[in-house]
């Protein structure tokens, strides 16, 4: 089969379509032929070497943690899928020292990484959910306040920060969401309460109840915390807070059930997701320098 592997810690470059042996699922496993995998931050950092996993991670290796795509071989012990499921999952990357990754034709996963996938949704559609729709949803249930309480979502534009206003919404919050310049309507959409241009000054705003630091901006964020406010960041924000206030750090965790609800969602219109280009796997490089520059509206998808 056809991956993309990172051949040394650099930059897009480093990123070349090699050739390895297809994969057999193991007893437990189930191998997934894998339709869209999509770029995220995290693959770039580590691939460029600033991720503290690339002190264990020996190149040439395998990125990617999202895919989409349909079940073709089960393994002995599992039970719940079948060959011709449409199904999407999320590799545990960092967890698993990066023994497996997206950027492939296929893969042998466990299967309790993975959820069904509705037919209706398309595969580059659907990678696009999985590490940060589940990253959002696990950042709101460390926050679990009554509904009502006001939250503030940095980076609402990007992929975490928009599923964590769509999903806080349906939570019941009042949404302050941080757009990017021009996506203000696109944010609006989302269900937020209220849309911040970039340029808002935090410190102005609120008082808030909670922050997810999506971004993350780390503790410059949290100006408009209450005190005994709780501010969750998307990588550890380096200080401790100065006052009465409680920071915590997510760090995403596979969860089938979670997915299986959060795809259905998708599915059913309930959670939206968006898509700025969809490229094949031999454009990874391509992929990472979009990702790199910035400014995108929606997930660059690769499909291998
Ligand atoms: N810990 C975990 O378990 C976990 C899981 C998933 C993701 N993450 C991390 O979460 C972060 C967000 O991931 P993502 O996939 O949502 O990325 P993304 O789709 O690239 O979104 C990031 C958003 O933040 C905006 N932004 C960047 N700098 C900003 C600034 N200074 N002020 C305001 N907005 C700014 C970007 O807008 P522009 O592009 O327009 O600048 C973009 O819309 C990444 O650092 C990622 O590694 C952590």
């Amino acid at each position: 089969m056809e991956v993309a592997e990172v051949t040394a810690y650099g930059g897009p470059e480093v990123l070349r379509l090699a050739e390895r042996p297809d994969p057999s699922p193991a007893p437990g496993e189930v191998v997934v032929r894998i339709r869209a995998t999509d770029v995220n931050p995290t693959d770039v950092g580590l691939r460029a070497g600033q991720h503290p996993m690339a002190r264990q991670l020996e190149p040439p290796y395998v990125p990617g943690w999202d895919l989409a795509g349909e079940v073709t071989a089960v393994g002995s012990e599992v039970s719940g899928y079948a060959p011709g499921d449409r199904v999407v999952g999320m590799i545990p990357f960092g967890r698993i020292g990066g023994r497996v990754g997206a950027y492939a034709q296929a893969a042998a996963v466990d299967p309790a990484w993975l959820a069904p996938m509705a037919s209706d949704i398309d595969d580059p559609t659907a990678a696009t959910l999985p590490l940060n729709a589940l990253t959002a949803r696990q950042a709101l249930d460390l926050i679990a306040l009554p509904a009502e309480s006001t939250l503030l979502v940095t980076g609402a534009s990007g992929a975490v920060g928009g599923f964590a206003v769509q999903l806080a919404a349906r939570d019941g919050y009042r949404v302050l969401a941080q757009a990017s310049t021009d996506d203000e309507d696109w944010v609006a959409s989302l269900g937020a309460t209220e849309v911040l241009p970039r340029s808002t000054d935090l410190a102005t705003i609120g008082p808030v109840d909670a922050v997810l630091d999506a971004v993350p901006l780390g503790p410059s964020s949290t100006a408009s915390l209450r005190d005994g406010g709780i501010a969750i960041f998307t990588r550890p924000p380096g200080a401790e807070p100065d006052r009465d206030l409680r920071f915590e750090t997510i760090f995403v965790q596979t969860d089938p059930d979670a997915l299986r609800s959060l795809a259905t969602d998708l599915a059913e219109g309930r959670l939206r997701s968006r898509i700025a280009e969809v490229l094949p796997l031999a454009q990874a490089a391509r992929a990472h320098e979009l990702n790199e520059a910035g400014g995108l509206r929606g997930k660059v998808v690769l499909t291998p």
